[in-house]
Parts: C-alpha cells; structure tokens; sequence
C-alpha cells in the first residue's frame, strides 16, 4: 500500500539502491564460486589446445591443458567439472564404440582429472553416444534410420559403467532417451557404483543454440534431434520428464538452455526438492562474446546479469563456460 505525504511519493524503493554497500545487502540472489560447474572438452589428436572460432576464450584441451584447467578451477573455488571426449574422426562409427572403450578419450580425461584433483572438484561426465557416432546422433539407429531408443539404453548402461570405473563422480545422461535414468542407474549399481551420482539432463530442448558445441566436438550430426529432445513449444512435457527422471532415481536435475527457458527452470524449481541445475549453453556464451566483441555489450556486466539471472529463477547450479573466470571475480569481491 502506498501512503502520501502532501505531495511527496510515500514509498521510495530508490533508497535500498542509493549505495553498493546497500544494494550488496538487500540483494535476494548471490553468486558463488561452488555453485558454478565448468564444461571442458579434451580432444585426442591434438599437442596444443585449439581454439574454438564461435566460442572465442574456449579451447579444445590437450591432457596437460586440462589438467591445468582443472586445477585453475579449483583454485578459483568452482564446483565441478563437465568433460567432453573428443575422440579422432577415425574411431567414430555407428555405435559410438570410442564412448565404451575404457581407454576412450573421456575416460581418459576423467582418470586425469581425478588424478590431478581428487575430490577437490565433482568430476562429471556427458553420458550420450553424439560425440563418438559418425551420424552424429546420441544413440544407435535401427534399419529406418531412426535413433533407437531401448538399444541405445544398452550402450548408456555400458558408457556409465566404464565412466564410473574411470573415477566420475556424477554422470549427466543428455541424450534423452526414454527410460536412460533407470538404466543407468541400475548399471551403477549393479557394477558397484552405487556412491556415482546423477545430473539427469531432464528439460532438455531441442535448441538453436547448441550450434557452437557442434564445433567444440566435431558433432558431424546432419539433420536436428526434434524426435527425441524437447520441443521448445512446451512446458507441460518438461515436467512430465521430470517426474519420471525423479522416479527412476536422478540425484539432481538439470534444465537446458538456460537463460531461454527461465520459466521452465523456475516450475521445475518449485516444484522438486533436489538440487536443480541450468545449463547456460554454448550460443549463449557466443551471443555475448560476439556481441561484446563489436563494443556491442558491457561483457562483464552481461556475464553477471544472466548468471544472476538464471539463479533467481531457481538454478541452485549453473554450467557455465565462464566457470573459472567468474569465479575469480567472485573471489575479487566484484
Ligand atoms: C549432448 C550434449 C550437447 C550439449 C551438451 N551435451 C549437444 C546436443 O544435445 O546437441 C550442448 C552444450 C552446449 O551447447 O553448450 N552430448
């Protein structure tokens, strides 16, 4: 209710932002170092990291580079770590075999990450088959040409079982097939994995702004993934997808792209009880690179308002690829 006085505005809300000092102490949402995951790629047939065009400040990793990576991260305070395998076009094929070979390429980066950080860091993986077909897409295909779903629930058991004997601490299963939680979960379990976690990608979309990750894995999908991600039209499948992922035993839940679909991540935030996580994806790092680039956008502050941002709307979790750097601001005070 607003009250006048003669002819002054009763209410001033202008007084709880006259300062730094008060707007630091009023303000409803903090970032902070732990709550940030860092997404790398290792690629294996590399010497020194290589840069990726659309995504400008992030590279492809040789093992040295990220192991370093890793321990930048922890020195920043970041929470945890999202690897990527990049295997050589080679050893692609039509059943991702490099995704189950123990010595596969994100084997080895979880084994080196592990070995460089313990458990200073949460050592996730990407469980999905898209980095290691030679079609491109996060599962097998039956004789139409069709991603499979149950047969590729076979393989997802398999990836998370070499995963977890690599040491990860968390798989995140992104290839939204029907069922892949509860397979995997089982496959754990039965391996003895029962202390490996899950981030399920639960509200995943079929999105537009994936289109620099192609890059940074050398995706050679043709075509989208329209039959098995969401489409962006809807909400009310996102928490049918949650409430089947929960069912099926995910430890936490992820919803992805970020700063386009805030409202799906704040229905999904009211609406469970484990830790929710927003994944600010790779066209949206390179919308406010490219943009700051050309003097377009205040970068910084762009970096901070749409981390803040997806954290008001519930994300106890950010992927970000601006993990360690932000982290360092943090720790600036800034
Ligand atoms: C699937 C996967 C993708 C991303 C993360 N895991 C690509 C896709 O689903 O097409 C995208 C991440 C990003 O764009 O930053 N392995």
């Amino acid at each position: 209710m607003t009250t006048t006085y003669g002819s002054f505005p009763g209410a001033r809300p202008r007084r709880l932002r006259t300062t730094p000092a008060m707007r630091r102490m009023v303000a409803e949402t903090r970032l902070h170092p732990a709550d940030l995951i860092l997404p790398a790629f290792l690629r294996e047939d590399i010497t020194k990291p290589v840069p990726l065009e659309a995504m400008p400040g992030v590279v492809q990793h040789t093992r040295h580079s990220l192991r370093k990576a890793a321990a930048e991260a922890v020195e920043a305070g970041v929470g945890g770590i999202m690897l990527y395998g990049v295997p050589e076009e080679s050893k692609k094929d039509a059943t991702g075999t490099a995704g189950t070979d123990p010595d596969g390429i994100l084997q080895v980066a979880i084994r080196d990450v592990r070995y460089e950080v313990g458990d200073d860091l949460v050592i996730m993986s990407d469980l999905c088959l898209d980095e290691y077909t030679d079609h491109g897409h996060c599962g097998v295909l039956d004789a139409e040409g069709r991603v499979d779903n149950d047969a590729t629930l076979e393989r997802y058991a398999e990836m998370a079982r070499v995963q977890a004997d690599a040491g990860v601490h968390t798989v995140g299963p992104s290839g939204m097939m029907d069922g892949q939680v509860r397979v995997i979960r089982e496959a754990l379990d039965a391996a003895g994995h029962q202390d490996v976690s899950m981030l399920a990608y639960t509200a995943k979309y079929a999105s537009a702004f994936y289109g620099p990750f192609r890059e940074a894995v050398g995706s050679s999908l043709k075509g989208d993934r329209k039959t098995y991600q969401q489409d962006p039209a809807n909400v009310r499948e996102s928490l049918r997808e949650l409430e089947l992922d929960l069912a099926e035993g995910a430890d936490m839940v992820m919803v992805k792209p970020g700063l386009p679909y805030l409202d799906i991540l704040r229905q999904i935030a009211d609406a469970v009880d484990v830790p929710v996580a927003a994944y600010q994806v790779s066209g949206e790092y390179a919308m406010v690179e490219a943009a700051a680039a050309r003097g377009w956008i205040d970068r910084d502050r762009a970096i901070m308002e749409s981390l803040t941002s997806l954290r008001r709307a519930g994300a106890g979790m950010i992927l970000t690829y601006w993990a360690t750097e932000v982290a360092q601001r943090l720790n600036r005070g800034e």
